[in-house]
């Protein structure tokens, strides 16, 4: 073992890569020196701008160790992966994976790696997992972010039911009793967790946040709960996060990703309020507010078995259900004009408009990713606005639909709708393809729909069907 373990640290002792990412993946550099490493990837220059997902085909949020580091807000030391790209070529790295942070805030990761391919390693997950443990230590006590960025004011919204909502968490911010917070991928829920911790007395003690469904169990279990020197091999005394939460908040976010031993195990401190480092035979009391999150129906990860039911019963004393962006439609001009204003400071660019054709469009999207997907476009669109330009337009949303397969919910059948303004949409897409492919002719495109030119014309002019959609040639 202990010979591994040098041979380990040799083994990172100089690197062969480097790769930066942006916190959707996106590859915003890369970098290799060594020759055999990603053959097939003869420039690097061909994958930036990619996201990592697409580039190296086999791995997922839960495998990869950048996207990891980002969600754990820690540096992952020194683990192995294994990875596929987008050619088929399969190559083992061992990385050492670093979130930057911005004011507290996580933009990106950078990755550094070694090419072990050539190398016969016999090192165990066990023994990976004590080094990241190890490592974890020295920066657990000293690095991690332990602050709630977010306050109530940050959650802009118009919407009743929401604002219902945030007169409930300062009631209930000074309590003990947990909260439990449902709502879809991208709604808010971080932003309501951190809300609630900083209105509350709690406010200047920790606010740890965690994610369950980032790290694999038997971390999880000596993360949240710590270690005695001896419980494993190379474990240091080291306190869990509860304990370093003391007198403030942990955040326990995806909480139907936390194995079903370790809900057992969390339901003791929930019910006692004590907790038991890993192989410690001695209990600390603490003094924690828990407040967690999930994406999935808590009702359904009950019927599901991800959740047991006396730990729902418990966690769910205080729940909150936050709406979807597409049943709160009011909020999706606020939230625009909001993160206009944001992209307009970060990205130096000066728009006061959005043209009432796009604003209609993105009205009636389903919003599947809620928020975050509403900004990815606004933000998208902002970086491909002209210098001079004032106003977002529909060549400048439209693009980040097609482009990036996102949904262009209007056409999702589960999204119930008036059925008018849904078919209106779907017929002006249609239109403007057959436009686009007959090269802006009228007739031509209205041959192609089999419709009477006169009556394409007609629906032309009454859906504005932009200029450049039937160029020059419109005859
Ligand atoms: N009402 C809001 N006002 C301003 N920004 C918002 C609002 N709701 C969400 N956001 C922003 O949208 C993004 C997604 O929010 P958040 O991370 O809280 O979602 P989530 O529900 O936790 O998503 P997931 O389930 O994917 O973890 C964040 O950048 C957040 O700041
Ligand atoms: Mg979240």
């Amino acid at each position: 073992m202990k010979n591994n373990k040098i041979n380990l640290m040799n083994k990172m002792q100089y690197i062969d890569g480097i790769t930066v990412v942006d916190t959707d993946g996106t590859i915003l550099f890369s970098v290799k020196f060594y020759p055999k490493f990603n053959p097939e990837i003869e420039n690097t220059e061909e994958i930036i701008g990619k996201n990592l997902f697409d580039v190296f085909t086999n791995l997922d949020s839960k495998s990869s160790t950048l996207i990891r580091a980002m969600n754990l807000k820690l540096p992952i030391f020194k683990e192995k992966q294994n990875v596929v790209d987008f050619r088929g070529s399969e190559i083992k790295t061992m990385n050492m994976s670093i979130p930057i942070m911005n004011n507290n805030v996580v933009i990106g990761a950078i990755e550094i790696s070694k090419n072990i391919n050539e190398y016969t390693y016999s090192n165990s997950v066990v023994k990976m997992n004590t080094d990241m443990f190890n490592d974890r230590k020295m920066i657990t006590e000293h690095m991690r972010p332990d602050k709630a960025r977010y306050f109530s004011t940050d959650i802009i919204t118009n919407n009743h039911e929401m604002k219902q909502i945030k007169i409930f968490i300062e009631k209930i911010a000074d309590s003990i009793s947990p909260v439990l917070i449902y709502g879809e991928t991208g709604t808010g829920k971080e932003l309501f967790a951190h809300a609630i911790h900083n209105a509350s007395k709690r406010a200047k003690h920790p606010f740890i946040s965690q994610n369950c469904a980032a790290i694999p169990e038997n971390l999880l279990e000596s993360l949240l709960f710590g270690t005695t020197k001896g419980s494993f091999t190379g474990a240091y005394d080291c306190p869990g996060l509860f304990e370093l939460a003391e007198g403030g908040s942990i955040f326990l976010d995806e909480i139907a990703c936390m194995p079903i031993n370790l809900q057992s195990k969390l339901l003791r401190v929930l019910q006692d309020g004590y907790v038991r480092r890993l192989g410690d035979v001695k209990e600390r009391k603490i003094n924690v507010r828990i407040i967690s999150a999930t994406n999935i129906h808590p009702q359904k990860c009950v019927q599901e078995n991800k959740l047991r039911l006396d730990m729902y019963y418990r966690l769910s004393v205080l729940t909150i259900e936050i709406p979807p962006l597409r049943n709160r439609k009011e909020d999706i001009k606020l939230l625009l004009n909001f993160f206009i204003n944001k992209y307009n400071n970060i990205l130096m660019k000066n728009i006061t408009n959005i043209s009432n054709e796009a604003f209609a469009y993105l009205h009636e999207n389903n919003w599947i990713g809620n928020v975050r997907e509403l900004e990815h476009v606004v933000e998208y669109a902002m970086n491909i606005v002209d210098e001079s330009d004032d106003t977002i337009n529909m060549t400048h949303i439209k693009k980040m639909f097609t482009e990036n397969n996102y949904v262009t919910t209007v056409s999702d059948a589960n999204c119930i709708q008036p059925l008018k303004s849904r078919i209106s949409v779907i017929e002006k897409e249609i239109i403007e393809n057959a436009l686009i492919k007959s090269e802006g002719n009228v007739s031509k495109a209205a041959r192609k729909l089999e419709i009477p030119r006169q009556t394409l014309k007609r629906k032309i002019d009454s859906y504005e069907i932009l200029n450049n959609k039937r160029p020059k040639t419109n005859k």
